[in-house]
């Protein structure tokens, strides 16, 4: 006998995604672009300790912030950041996205939408497109689980739904949609998150055990 309550059946690829690949980790989340436009989900709901950051006050966001610019030094690490929608807004999403591995404790987790094909939109303004090997490029230090095209179903690329008018292929609304983790962090001082000399101290304890941390240099 069938069972009364049918699977919930995702309600875009996207969706799709999530349901299948997205395991955030549990603790801090970052969501990174907070605001809610309309009668969209307050993702914030979803997990116990989290945090919005938006350049623009409004519905959804706890702290206002330019996340292209240099970080306070009050934000901590974050075990699970998601930016959906955010880095076509960005101006200089190689800034924003070195800023969110900052942010990023190692073994963090990340979520990542934007659009690949899209008509231009607003909030405020709207400058990029990016393939699956733009997000791979622009997020160095993410050791990635998988990063897709979700249009009509999901698909690793190149090829996703396309029709042809004329001579002209058109593509259908497509997503570049990533998951992945922070790889440790690379001994440099460069490529080291910035953090404050509290961090610096905890993380110390935790590697070597109690007393004194010693030579902080955040
Ligand atoms: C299209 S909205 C997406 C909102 C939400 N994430 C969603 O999926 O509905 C993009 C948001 O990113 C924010 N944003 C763009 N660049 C940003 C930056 N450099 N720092 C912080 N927020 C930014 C914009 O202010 C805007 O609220």
């Amino acid at each position: 006998m069938k069972s009364s309550k049918a699977p919930r059946l995702p309600a875009s690829s996207l969706e799709e995604f999530e349901q299948r690949v997205v395991t955030p980790r549990a603790g801090r989340t970052l969501i990174v672009g907070s605001q809610v436009y309309g009668d969209k989900e307050d993702r914030r709901a979803r997990y116990p300790d989290v945090v919005g950051i938006d350049m623009l006050a409004g519905p959804g966001v706890d702290r206002v912030l330019d996340l292209e610019e240099s970080l306070p030094d009050d934000l901590g690490l974050f075990d699970h950041v998601e930016c959906m929608s955010v880095l076509e807004h960005s101006r200089r999403p190689w800034l924003l996205a070195a800023n969110i591995e900052r942010l990023m404790a190692p073994g963090a987790t990340l979520f990542v939408s934007v659009p690949f094909v899209w008509r231009i939109h607003g909030y405020p303004n709207d400058y990029w497109r990016l393939t699956p090997e733009g997000v791979r490029a622009l997020f160095p230090e993410i050791e990635w689980t998988a990063v897709m095209l979700a249009s009509h179903g999901l698909t690793e690329g190149p090829k996703f739904g396309s029709t042809k008018v004329g001579a002209h292929p058109y593509f259908a609304r497509t997503e570049t949609v990533a998951f992945g983790t922070r790889k440790p962090y690379t001994p440099t001082r460069a490529a080291r998150p910035r953090r404050t000399s509290r961090q610096v101290d905890d993380e110390h304890r935790a590697a070597f055990g109690g007393g004194d941390a010693g030579g902080a240099d955040a």
